[in-house]
């Protein structure tokens, strides 16, 4: 398992993998695959069917991160920390400790440096986000602007030890890449970052209402998933499931 100092250090010597999950068979299958797991708030919509992730609760966040904790035993794991859960400086500190109790190494607000710093002060390891925070933005879409040049840069001067980056011209996220010694983590950023994180159940073709450009699919899992269930009913209907070999003398 890598810690954050490891993971920082990893900048200009070798890509960051990273890829969302949620519960304790897919983290099974993950563990020590990647570089990190992110417990993202993207549960919300495809685990829970939420159009978007401001419903998800620190009672979600918990019961996931434990679920995936009991699974992936040999990767970092961000939990990330929910709408609503740090807007004080104090409250945030209590739900980023609830999460690392839960198995959390680091934890992930959207933007709010006041709060990065706060936390890093206390001892939690921090991984910052800025360019689209899908919490609180008003349309989900491509961000633009400069400013996130010297937003990130604070990132790391009070403690960051990886910035995600979501959705974002390649030529901005370059700009930042370079701009900082911590590793940049993109999301719909290009390929001139550290690393790359994407959402699993897109990635594996298994969220329906899939519609990001920037998302490579490397399994048509819904596909599967259809197949096998079909192809069950049919046993099932036909009496040909559960065989001789599958029942108990
Ligand atoms: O919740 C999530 O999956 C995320 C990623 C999109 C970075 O925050």
């Amino acid at each position: 398992m890598k810690s954050a100092e490891e993971l920082k250090d990893m900048k200009g010597k070798e890509k960051i993998s990273m890829l969302t999950c949620y519960d304790y068979s897919f983290a099974k299958a993950m563990d020590g695959k990647v570089d990190m797991i992110l417990v993202g708030d993207s549960l919300g919509n495809v685990v829970l069917g939420y159009e978007r992730t401001k419903k998800v609760t620190m009672q979600d966040m918990i019961r996931h991160v434990e679920a995936v904790s009991r699974g992936a035993t040999d990767t970092h794991i961000v939990g990330d920390l929910p709408y609503g859960s740090y807007e004080t400086k104090e409250g945030a500190l209590e739900n980023a400790r609830k999460l690392i109790s839960a198995g959390a190494h680091s934890v992930k607000p959207e933007g709010k440096p006041e709060i990065v710093e706060f936390l890093v002060k206390n001892d939690v390891s921090v991984v910052a986000h800025l360019g689209l925070l899908p919490q609180t933005a008003e349309k989900l879409g491509v961000v633009r602007g400069e400013e996130i040049i010297s937003q990130a840069t604070k990132m790391e001067e009070i403690g960051a030890f990886v910035l995600i980056i979501e959705c974002v011209p390649n030529s901005l996220a370059k700009e930042i890449t370079n701009a900082l010694t911590i590793p940049t983590i993109g999301i719909g950023a290009g390929n001139k970052v550290d690393g790359q994180v994407l959402v699993s159940y897109d990635m594996l073709g298994l969220y329906p209402d899939l519609q990001a450009k920037f998302v490579r699919q490397y399994a048509d899992l819904k596909k599967e998933v259809s197949k096998a269930v079909e192809q069950y009913s049919s046993d099932v209907k036909k009496g040909s499931f559960p065989s001789e070999e599958e029942s108990f003398k």
